[in-house]
């Protein structure tokens, strides 16, 4: 066991000798947690493959899912990618800083295990100054899967990481809660169109806005498990942000759906399980269960992605059996939501009329 140490920085203007000790260790081969403005990241150096296997098993991910490579300015993306394009280069100008990832062809400086032996690397230039003061301290490109267990919830705060990870890293910078509460876009910008893998922090509606016609991975829009051969993202064919408690999703128009998950609670209670409703401001008074809480307005899904993550987490600190999660509208974050719910399902989805 390492002893993890806990570094608090202020998220508006970090304070220099903490990102100094953090990126002394980064460089050093060692394992930093950071805040960005999605979730928490578990840093190495992306250039140094001991570094970034040290960082698969803290995490307990399989290797053949490569984490995202973090830089601090847009002229990082030329020394990890063969080929930048000129929509690729256009979404950069608009949307980076900020939670958008491209994925590239990889250029031939970038370690094997870093990209999990793919031809291509994910690369992202994040928003929060705490992510960015850390990645220029380092002077490296920094490879960041979110610093959580594999499997669990994304980390939106310091003790998230703290209750995963501790032991088994360095240090983690503490810059508070993460303001957006999912993960970034990642978007595959070597097809023409570009191809939605993941549903994140920047809306399909704005890239569409931005470059015309962009596609979205079947995966996303079927719902469904996929089998592996059809997984351009390794991501999508393991279970992901799966609390304890089994996660029952009931997808629908509002009414019915409350309906639904009324009967289930009945059904649960009966069968003497402890029961936990994750529903909205407009629907939370209805419910009788051992927890409801409530992701946020119906009116601006937007405002319920920052709950998803910790709330999945305090369900099963509250020893819940089962969560009976309401479907909620798929437009801007909602999408990305919506695919962490299913999900957190193992696609366990019941759908009414
Ligand atoms: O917001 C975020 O993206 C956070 C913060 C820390 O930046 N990071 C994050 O990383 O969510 P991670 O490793 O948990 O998720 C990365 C996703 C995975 O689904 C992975 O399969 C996919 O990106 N990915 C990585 N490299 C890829 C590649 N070359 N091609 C396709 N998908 C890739
Ligand atoms: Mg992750």
């Amino acid at each position: 066991m390492k002893q993890t140490e806990v570094y608090k920085v202020n998220p508006d203007n970090p304070e220099s000798d903490r990102i100094e000790a953090a990126a002394a260790i980064i460089k050093a081969g060692g394992l930093v947690a950071f805040p960005t403005e999605t979730v928490y990241g578990l840093g190495a150096d992306a250039l140094n493959a001991d570094a970034v296997l040290a960082m698969f098993a803290a995490k307990k991910r399989p290797l053949d899912n490569p984490p995202i490579v973090h830089v601090s300015d847009a002229a990082g993306v030329y020394k990890l990618a063969e080929e930048v394009s000129s929509k690729a280069q256009l979404l950069m100008k608009q949307f980076w800083p900020g939670p958008l990832t491209l994925v590239f062809k990889r250029s031939a400086n970038v370690p094997e295990v870093t990209t999990a032996g793919l031809g291509t690397v994910a690369v992202r230039m994040p928003r929060h100054k705490v992510a960015l003061a850390l990645i220029q301290a380092c002077g490296c490109p920094v490879a960041a899967p979110s610093a959580n267990l594999a499997g669990k919830p994304s980390p939106t705060t310091a003790q998230h990481v703290f209750d995963d990870l501790n032991g088994h890293i360095d240090a983690i910078l503490d810059g508070g809660p993460t303001c957006i509460g999912v993960e970034s876009t990642v978007l595959d910008v070597t097809v023409e169109p570009p191809m939605v893998l993941r549903p994140g922090g920047t809306s399909v509606e704005a890239l569409q806005k931005a470059i015309g016609d962009v596609q979205l991975h079947p995966f996303i829009t079927t719902q469904k498990e996929l089998n592996s051969e059809k997984a351009r993202s390794p991501g999508m064919k393991y279970r992901h942000y799966a609390p304890k408690a089994q996660l029952i999703l009931v997808e629908g128009m509002v009414t019915a759906v409350m309906g639904k998950i009324k009967e289930l609670i009945s059904a649960c209670w009966m069968a003497d399980k402890r029961v936990g409703v994750l529903a909205t401001d407009e629907t939370a008074w209805a419910y009788e269960a051992d927890v409801v809480k409530s992701l946020g307005s119906r009116r601006n899904v937007d405002t319920m992605a920052p709950n998803l993550f910790r709330l999945l987490r305090e369900f099963d600190e509250e020893n819940i059996d089962f969560i009976l999660a309401e479907g909620v509208p798929t437009e801007g974050l909602g999408l990305a939501v919506m695919n962490r719910l299913r999900k957190a399902s193992g696609y366990n989805i019941i759908r009414v009329p």
